[in-house]
């Protein structure tokens, strides 16, 4: 039987929060044992916001040895780079000519990110979704694990994929988001109202994989509470419950285990606690990561049978997509 298809990305673009490995890449090692997963470093992505090249060589190997540092395993599944699988931009093109500037210009992120570069806005920020639905559709994707931030992207996708369809027959299969109850927005430890985020500018806002433990204990002593005083799962308590949901994820625990836990207990004692979680939860990974960051060649041979693995299946369907708009086969 053949196994159903995930498929997800993560940028490049250094030092991945814990709300990266929340949201995203600790549900990735779950899927794996049970779906036939395709994850991507998305370094074409990465190029729509400036970059320094050595960084960019720098991070896109470092996301690599986390997602193996994770547990992700390239026996069980695919691991590549995107810009080595050159279908993934020769699709978007395509998928361009099939897109409307208006649905485009109300993509939230975009909005957010034009605003911040309002002089010399690029092209590819404003057609990074499309890429995206690329990405997904050139694998048959039926699952797509993202956090919530992502899911305006994927309705874009899925319209992408029946528009296609319904204007040359059914080519692409429509995909689903996969996105978790708890844990799928990670918010600012400074301002819990925003989702956390390497591009903060306090550094005390986030909590990276890579993290030290003193420096892990001191974000989180740091982070914002409010004067209730009581450990509870409330929307009127936004820093206390994005800790509990932190807390959870890190140790598996349910939010009322927790909340019965720390009753009456005082956030002081919480928040050591939910460090020592997260410092007792990164540990192993940030040994694996240290260990795999000495073996270049070893990562080499990941991405390369990756890129093989992975430009196999996604030219089989621009193959099909090339025939069906009327390119002559080479
Ligand atoms: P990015 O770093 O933007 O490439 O994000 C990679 C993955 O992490 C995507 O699936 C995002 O939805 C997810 N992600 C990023 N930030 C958060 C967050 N604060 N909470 C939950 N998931 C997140
Ligand atoms: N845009 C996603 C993000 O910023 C990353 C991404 C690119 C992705 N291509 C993808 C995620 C395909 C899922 C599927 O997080």
């Amino acid at each position: 039987m053949t196994r159903k298809v995930v498929f997800s990305g993560v940028q490049p673009s250094g030092g991945l929060t814990i709300g990266n490995y929340i949201g995203a890449i600790k549900n990735f090692v779950e899927l794996q044992e049970s779906y036939d997963c395709y994850y991507c470093i998305v370094d074409l992505h990465a190029i729509t916001v400036p970059q320094t090249p050595k960084d960019l060589r720098k991070n896109t190997l470092e996301v690599l040895a986390i997602y193996l540092a994770s547990g992700l395993d390239p026996e069980k599944c695919t691991l590549f780079i995107q810009s080595h699988v050159e279908a993934h931009a020769e699709l978007t093109w395509v998928l361009n000519s099939i897109s409307y500037m208006g649905q485009l210009n109300r993509m939230t992120q975009f909005k957010e990110k034009s605003r911040k570069s309002e002089e010399n806005l690029n092209a590819a920020l404003f057609t990074y979704p499309v890429l995206m639905a690329a990405d997904i559709l050139l694998y048959q994707t039926e699952f797509v694990p993202v956090g919530e931030d992502q899911k305006q992207h994927l309705e874009l996708a899925r319209d992408l994929a029946e528009r296609f369809n319904n204007k040359y027959s059914e080519t692409f299969k429509v995909p689903e988001p996969l996105i978790r109850e708890f844990g799928a927005r990670i918010m600012d430890l400074q301002r819990p109202e925003n989702k956390m985020s390497k591009s903060a500018e306090n550094e005390n806002s986030y909590v990276l994989m890579l993290d030290n433990p003193d420096i892990i204990q001191r974000k989180i002593r740091r982070a914002i509470t409010d004067s209730v005083g009581e450990v509870a799962y409330t929307d009127e308590q936004p820093g206390i419950k994005n800790l509990i949901n932190i807390y959870s994820a890190f140790s598996g625990d349910s939010i009322e285990e927790i909340e019965n836990r720390y009753r009456g207990l005082g956030y002081g004692k919480f928040k050591q606690d939910v460090a020592e979680v997260i410092i007792s939860g990164l540990e192993p990974i940030q040994d694996r990561y240290a260990q795999l960051m000495k073996n270049k060649d070893y990562l080499e041979e990941v991405y390369k049978q990756g890129a093989e693995k992975a430009s196999w299946v996604a030219m089989k369907t621009l193959g099909k997509v090339y025939r069906k708009v009327g390119f002559i086969q080479r």
